[in-house]
């Protein structure tokens, strides 16, 4: 008898196959019943009829709750009216672990409920969906810059210093060398990457102590940072679009069935093609003026500002050149007006804010220890990165994608703490 999964079925028609899964459903009605078996690769509806299969077996069934795992054989046959469009004519069945009392049943729960017991919510077919999906972009973005020639390279998450400002800092003790703070972007090292090895991206996780409780936020998140040598902010944006179009394409051909399951409506990701909308800072202050928003120039934009500004286009658009002012220390002026940083924000359309920030660096040794000053930096624990200035220096630009709301923003989802298996927030660290 032939092991199988439940995605592999339409090679097995008309033959005896075993699977093994969790019983996600089942239901009776006098001399038959049916399972609803779930191996974690879909779902497939199991046939027992009472003359088939021994009493013993037919009356197990009954007994076996929501989520037991049990092994499951019989005849695979096509049907189109069943979930997959197969169906087992079962006869036999067997018990690997029971369960009874399942706490997440068919009917509503609260998020606070389902956050709680987040580590089995995740069997859920929409929550299995997002991570198949969050899977596939993550195995997009890698292919992205492995075909064009970048370098994967892994930054430190321990870090002597903060890289995006000092109020998000998580820090810890560090034997007998003080303090040591999680990571907020690998972008500092993604540098010295791109001094050795021209392009290169780095992907993991970083941290931000937000103290603010929004839908936008997490505490440990994902970025993906491309860092590029001989680049400038034109090179950035032209990177990033393609980057973009290429992630959402992919998505869009490859995972209809599970943006189906999320019923998201994919009309508006389907425009997601180059060239994007590139806009600057002062045109997106002229946008929101337009739509009667007391905006100050100066300021940064918020959740709000960044949703008006974005439901302009049908894209997502890329705004540059910000006041300096609310930019990083390492971000380079515009030649052309010493108030602006030749900064981009990418921001996703239908509400989704910021995913990608990104920026061409300083590259000018005294001005960048000037910055470093101005902002009260640690010197000495920035010496290593004055160092790439003073040693060949070059232009060089790169940027940030936030993995989470690229997830959120393609799945269509309200919050980003469906979109990473176990999110941490401020008022959650468990499970
Ligand atoms: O704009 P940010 O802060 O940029 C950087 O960290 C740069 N060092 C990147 C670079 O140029 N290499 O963050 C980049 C992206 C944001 O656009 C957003 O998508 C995501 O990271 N992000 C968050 N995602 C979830 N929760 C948070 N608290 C986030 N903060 C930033
Ligand atoms: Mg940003």
């Amino acid at each position: 008898m032939q092991k199988t999964y439940i995605k592999d079925l339409s090679n097995h028609v008309g033959e005896e196959v075993s699977l093994k899964g969790w019983i996600f459903n089942k239901r009776s009605s006098g001399k038959i019943k049916f399972i609803i078996l779930r191996d974690g690769t879909g779902l497939l509806q199991c046939v027992y009829f009472k003359g088939n299969i021994s009493e013993e077996v037919f009356n197990l069934a009954d007994r076996l709750g929501q989520e037991s795992s049990i092994e499951v054989k019989g005849k695979v046959k096509g049907e189109p009216r069943a979930v997959g469009g197969y169906e087992l004519d079962a006869s036999d069945l067997k018990v690997i672990g029971e369960a009874h009392d399942y706490p997440i049943t068919p009917k509503e729960h609260g998020v606070e409920f389902l956050m709680d017991n987040r580590h089995l919510w995740l069997r859920s077919s929409k929550q299995i969906a997002i991570m198949r999906i969050r899977h596939r972009i993550v195995k997009a973005i890698r292919d992205f810059f492995d075909d064009r020639g970048f370098t994967l390279m892994d930054p430190p998450i321990l870090t002597p210093a903060a890289c995006e400002g000092t109020s998000t800092l998580f820090e810890t003790e560090y034997f007998d060398l003080g303090k040591a703070y999680l990571t907020q972007s690998g972008q500092l090292y993604a540098e010295a990457g791109a001094m050795a090895l021209g392009k290169v991206y780095t992907f993991g996780p970083t941290f931000r102590a937000e103290k603010s409780k929004t839908r936008r936020h997490l505490t440990e998140f994902w970025m993906v940072e491309p860092e590029v040598a001989f680049a400038d902010l034109n090179d950035d944006m032209d990177l990033a679009e393609e980057f973009l179009e290429c992630i959402v394409q992919t998505i869009l051909k490859e995972k209809q069935e599970e943006l189906i399951a999320l019923e998201r409506d994919t009309t508006k990701l389907a425009n997601v093609k180059r060239p994007l909308p590139r806009i600057s800072y002062d045109e997106a202050v002229e946008i929101l003026k337009r739509n009667g928003i007391d905006f100050q120039w100066g300021n940064d934009l918020g959740g709000t500002d960044e949703t008006v500004i974005s439901n302009q286009f049908d894209k997502p658009v890329m705004v540059h050149r910000y006041p300096a002012e609310v930019k990083a220390f390492y971000m380079k002026r515009d030649p052309n007006n010493d108030k602006l940083a030749l900064a981009v924000d990418v921001l996703a359309p239908e509400g989704y804010g910021e995913i990608i920030g990104g920026s061409q660096r300083e590259d000018n040794l005294e001005v960048l220890q000037a910055r470093i000053k101005e902002q009260n930096l640690p010197q000495q624990a920035f010496e290593w990165y004055l160092d790439l200035r003073r040693y060949g220096s070059v232009p060089h630009a790169g940027f940030g994608l936030g993995l989470e709301r690229t997830v959120g923003w393609i799945c269509g989802l309200e919050h980003l703490r469906e979109t990473i298996p176990f999110a941490r927030m401020i008022y959650r660290n468990t499970p």
